[in-house]
């Protein structure tokens, strides 16, 4: 036989294999930071991708703060049942403090092997992935992240976990803030959610017509936006301005404040706040959670740690986690112009 083939019949037959059933018997998964719409879905994925691999899989509640107390349970595939549509988490979540502390990496690590766990599935954004990477250098714990936050934040994927489904909520609700606004000729000033991004303010800016856009990725120009805002004025009774959380300003009020008498406007402010995390996950969030949780316990048993499991262009790939939070995926230029183009 051809050396070549040789080779390669000898890394199917007995590398791959050899990798493929390592010494996974029992994995993790948990949910951590802030919800997700889809959230539930993932875990759902995960669970059923595990069993049909032959793994037994423990649910870890609270995310890190349960993995210090101890709060396993176990999951079969009908503790995931109806539950693909429910936004949320039903393993719940938590921002932990005691994690940041080596002190209480150390418990949780200790946990993990009281409990005979041999890999974790991590289901959260980059305050998350933060907290993996420490356990995986610390500990040498396997872990595989997945993307599930809103915010869409996370270098190494195209789209996170939650908001396309985020996107729509703030779109239904906007759509409903129109009909007021131009009821009363009025200007609004609506927040959305976005800490350190903007990527919701774009799509969301672009997808409901609003005439202006402020995100923390670009310095907003106060007297450009003031007289951007005279400008429509001129020809429009009505007019919405969305404001990232976390545009410099501080916000949707604080930018107002900012706005010298509104061009004329008479204005609002609304800040749509928590209500982007709930709700029932879009079709997208749900395809997309699915093909990501079985991904991540496809990594684990090729033997993968230490990587966050993501899409870009329609592919599945792999980004080392501390990549995910430390490279700053950029605004789409072409669409902040699109922005500009139609809002006139
Ligand atoms: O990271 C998701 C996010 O919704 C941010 O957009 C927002 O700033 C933050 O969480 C709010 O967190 P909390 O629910 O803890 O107030």
């Amino acid at each position: 036989m051809h050396f070549k083939r040789l080779l390669n019949r000898f890394e199917t037959e007995f590398v791959n294999v050899s990798f493929s059933t390592n010494y996974m018997k029992k994995i993790g998964v948990f949910t951590s930071g802030g919800d997700a719409p889809g959230m539930n879905a993932c875990v759902r994925a995960v669970v059923r991708g595990a069993i049909y691999n032959g793994l037994e899989v423990v649910g870890i509640q609270y995310g890190y703060e349960g993995m210090i107390e101890g709060r396993f349970v176990d999951l079969q595939a009908r503790s995931v049942s109806n539950i693909i549509q429910r936004g949320g988490t039903i393993l719940r979540t938590a921002r932990s403090e005691q994690f940041r502390t080596p002190e209480g990496r150390a418990r949780a690590a200790g946990n993990l092997k009281d409990a005979d766990i041999d890999g974790l599935v991590a289901i959260g954004g980059d305050g998350t992935f933060q907290g993996a990477t420490r356990l995986a250098e610390e500990h040498n714990v396997a872990i595989i992240g997945v993307p599930g936050t809103i915010d869409n934040d996370l270098f190494g994927t195209d789209y996170t976990i939650g908001y396309d489904t985020a996107v729509n909520t703030a779109v239904e609700a906007i759509d409903k803030i129109r009909d007021t606004a131009a009821s009363h000729d009025r200007l609004f000033y609506v927040e959305v959610m976005g800490r350190d991004s903007g990527f919701i303010a774009l799509d969301v800016g672009i997808t409901s017509g609003s005439e202006h856009i402020a995100v923390p990725e670009t310095q907003t120009n106060i007297s450009e936006l003031e007289e951007a805002l005279a400008g429509s004025k001129r020809h429009k009774s009505s007019a919405i301005i969305i404001v990232a959380e976390g545009e410099e300003s501080g916000g949707a009020l604080s930018l107002a404040e900012r706005i010298k008498d509104a061009a004329g406007y008479d204005y609002r402010i609304c800040v749509l706040g928590h209500i982007q995390r709930g709700g029932t996950p879009t079709a997208r969030d749900r395809l997309l959670a699915s093909r990501l949780g079985v991904a991540a316990v496809d990594a684990l048993l090729e033997g993968q740690s230490g990587v966050m499991v993501g899409e870009i262009h329609g592919k599945i790939s792999f980004t080392p986690l501390k990549e995910t939070w430390t490279k700053r995926k950029s605004i789409d230029k072409d669409l902040w112009r699109l922005a500009s183009i139609l809002s006139t």
